[in-house]
């Protein structure tokens, strides 16, 4: 019997209370298919912040470093600044374990209701492939004068043709690995950066030159941003910056029902480092105790860390098997409006009778 270490970081806010739902998904999961997941929780976030000034201990890349995936539920704490928490440990795990591919799709179950009036049950079908090391995010920059009245702050985005270039090919991957609209839509602002976007433009040039079974479409930010409403079910997989995919991922996750059902996870693709998987809803501190909390999202975070871990499940197969799982989940959790953690639990109950497809 296989077994996976995961390193647990419930962190702040609901996610506290979405977490044990998606071990319970994991647990599952793990009796169906003779594996064993070893949860080592790790109590870090704003608690841990207020307790000794740091939102994880010194050496907490190196405790997670062994761990085959992280789970991850939300940070952020109302009392303390949000670069704080998110620089102090969200961020520093993607960098450290080079977590270079952020994997965001976006499907509208049946039964779900999207605030579009067009699009029904399957017609929105995408996946947003977020650059997640780099460009936007390096934290490159400084104050200069900082806290006088002529403060200067720069802040600096780094592209690199090695960071565009794997994103790109990992995303046109993914387009031949789903086998939909076999579509890489790349997402640039190089009407405005002359600099950055134009090397983004190039490379994603050059590497769509070696997919001639992809079809490739380029758009601004802010034309995507436009039809990511007027004409979501054209999209397959869209790739794009840091920054940039940040953004459009919180519009697929509303025109799908939402943010609640967004599931993120950032791979290294090369396996060298346990890759994140989380929810992307933040700590919700508005719901936060009040068991409000939609599980669903943390549950398909579980089954995607299940998938990224059974070397069988390429992104693809991840998808679908978020597919034929977690849509009923997704479903009873929101489909009959409960939504509460409770509800989550129930679904889950039904989750046995139509685990046919993990
Ligand atoms: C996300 C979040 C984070 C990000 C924040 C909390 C730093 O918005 O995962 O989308 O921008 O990466
Ligand atoms: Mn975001």
């Amino acid at each position: 019997m296989k077994t996976f270490t995961i390193a647990v970081i419930a962190g702040d806010g609901v996610g506290t209370e979405v977490i044990p739902q998606g071990k319970r998904v994991l647990e599952k999961i793990a009796k169906k298919h003779d594996v064993t997941f070893v949860f080592q929780d790790f109590n870090w976030g704003a608690e841990h912040f207020f307790r000794w000034g740091s939102m994880m201990p010194a050496g907490a890349i190196d405790l997670l470093q062994p761990c085959d995936a992280i789970f991850l539920g939300a940070v952020g704490h109302p009392k303390i600044p949000d670069h704080t928490t998110l620089n102090g440990l969200l961020l520093p795990i993607r960098r450290a374990f080079d977590q270079y591919a952020n994997v965001r799709p976006a499907y509208l179950y049946p039964g779900v209701e999207s605030p579009l009036a067009r699009p029904k049950g399957g017609d929105i079908d995408l996946v947003v492939v977020r650059e997640n090391t780099e460009g936007e995010y390096a934290q490159v920059g400084g104050f200069v004068y900082q806290h006088q009245p002529e403060e200067v702050a720069i802040q600096t985005s780094v592209f690199t043709r090695r960071g565009v270039e794997r994103i790109v090919r990992f995303a046109f991957e993914l387009a031949v690995k789903r086998n939909k609209k076999k579509r890489v839509t790349s997402i640039t602002k190089s009407n405005a950066q002359g600099y950055s976007m134009t090397l983004w433009d190039r490379t994603f040039e050059a590497v769509a030159a070696q997919y001639p079974g992809v079809q490739t479409e380029s758009l601004l930010v802010d034309a995507a941003a436009m039809n990511f409403i007027r004409r979501p079910e054209s999209f397959d997989v869209v790739v794009g910056s840091n920054l940039f995919c940040d953004i459009l991922s919180d519009i697929s996750a509303i025109i799908v029902g939402s943010m609640g059902l967004a599931a993120s996870a950032n791979l290294d693709p090369l396996r060298r480092f346990p890759s994140m998987f989380e929810p992307v809803h933040g700590s919700a501190p508005d719901i936060a105790g009040r068991s409000l909390a939609n599980p669903a999202t943390q549950s398909r975070a579980a089954a995607t860390a299940y998938g990224a871990l059974n070397a069988l499940a390429t992104i693809l197969v991840v998808v679908t098997l978020f597919g034929v799982t977690v849509a009923y989940l997704v479903y009873t959790a929101l489909g009959r409006r409960t939504g509460s953690t409770g509800s989550g639990a129930s679904a889950l109950r039904e989750l046995s009778g139509i685990e046919a497809g993990v």
